[in-house]
């Protein structure tokens, strides 16, 4: 069975949507920054902002040259944070090599990093204190995984990758003390010693290792759910574009030992822009409360 992640978002949005329309007053808004011309984040930046326009958010785009300072790219977040009308602030990543990640990350308000990477809501989150931001991609495939199966009490997940944005926020949350949730996780990284081994115990396998066909049949379950997080550009000389978008996983194979699998594209991508307004959302309620009636933002 095909985990339909684009399906799924396009409910939930429509859901966001409805709540954006019954909000009489001032609407949210989310900030997107963009350093440099890296092509893969001009796509994600772009999807961003048109979900946030499609749902009825007011969207600002800032895009700044590859040259940009260290130091400027901090007053421009500082401005951000400052502003009243800005709910939400996210900052591409990859940045350029001149500036540090953990400074721009940490530079963000807590109370408007929708993308959950600060380390009050890092740590919020290994905490199980509710009221921080959850990164999206791990969110969006949680979300996924309770709406597939419904109740993930005990089950063993394998997770490739051990990065900020997927594998160890991730961790945190599949494992958390929770009704149907209550995983037992293991993290593993493509130097793993016997990785094969390893991922074959997976009920649940979610591969964020960034390169094609590394996750093969042989390796999986049978029966097991496989959750796709890569995208990898392969070449694919009569694609007029000349390449075209793969996962981790050897999908075919793999599906044909799985129970649920989810496709790239149109499994976890459309799911994180669906989480990244929702924690939009949650940020407004926040930032509103008091002043206009408090509603649940649905997952
Ligand atoms: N680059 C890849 N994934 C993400 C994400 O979820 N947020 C941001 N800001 N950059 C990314």
């Amino acid at each position: 069975m095909i985990l339909d992640g684009k399906g799924i978002s396009t409910k939930l949005l429509a859901q966001y949507q409805k709540i954006v329309q019954s909000l009489s007053e001032r609407k949210p808004s989310l900030a997107v920054l963009l350093v440099g011309e890296d092509p893969p984040s001009q796509i994600y930046v772009d999807r961003k902002t048109k979900a946030c326009e499609h749902v009825g958010f007011k969207s600002i785009k800032k895009r700044f040259s590859e040259s940009i300072t260290e130091k400027n790219l901090l007053k421009e977040i500082s401005y951000l944070n400052e502003d009243a009308q800005v709910d939400g602030i996210l900052v591409q990543l990859p940045l350029p090599s001149h500036i540090n990640p953990q400074k721009v990350t940490l530079a963000i308000n807590p109370d408007k990093d929708v993308d959950g990477f600060h380390p009050l809501n890092m740590g919020k989150l290994l905490i199980g204190d509710p009221t921080g931001f959850v990164p999206c991609t791990p969110l969006g495939i949680k979300v996924l995984l309770e709406k597939t199966l419904s109740d993930l009490t005990g089950k063993h997940v394998i997770i490739i990758g051990r990065s900020i944005i997927v594998g160890k926020p991730l961790a945190a949350l599949l494992m958390q003390r929770e009704p149907r949730l209550n995983c037992t996780v293991t993290i593993t990284n493509s130097y793993s010693k016997n990785l094969k081994e390893l991922v074959a115990q997976g009920d649940i396998l979610v591969s964020a290792v960034g390169r094609p066909l590394f996750v093969t049949a042989d390796m999986v379950q049978e029966g097991a759910t496989v959750i796709d997080v890569g995208i990898n550009r392969v070449e694919e000389p009569k694609n007029n574009r000349g390449y075209r978008i793969v996962g981790d996983v050897d999908f075919e194979k793999v599906a044909s030992k799985s129970a649920y699998i989810t496709p790239v594209p149109g499994g976890v991508g459309p799911m994180t822009i669906a989480m990244l307004i929702h924690n939009t959302l949650k940020s407004f309620m926040q930032r509103e409360k008091g002043k206009i009636p408090f509603q649940e933002i649905p997952l």
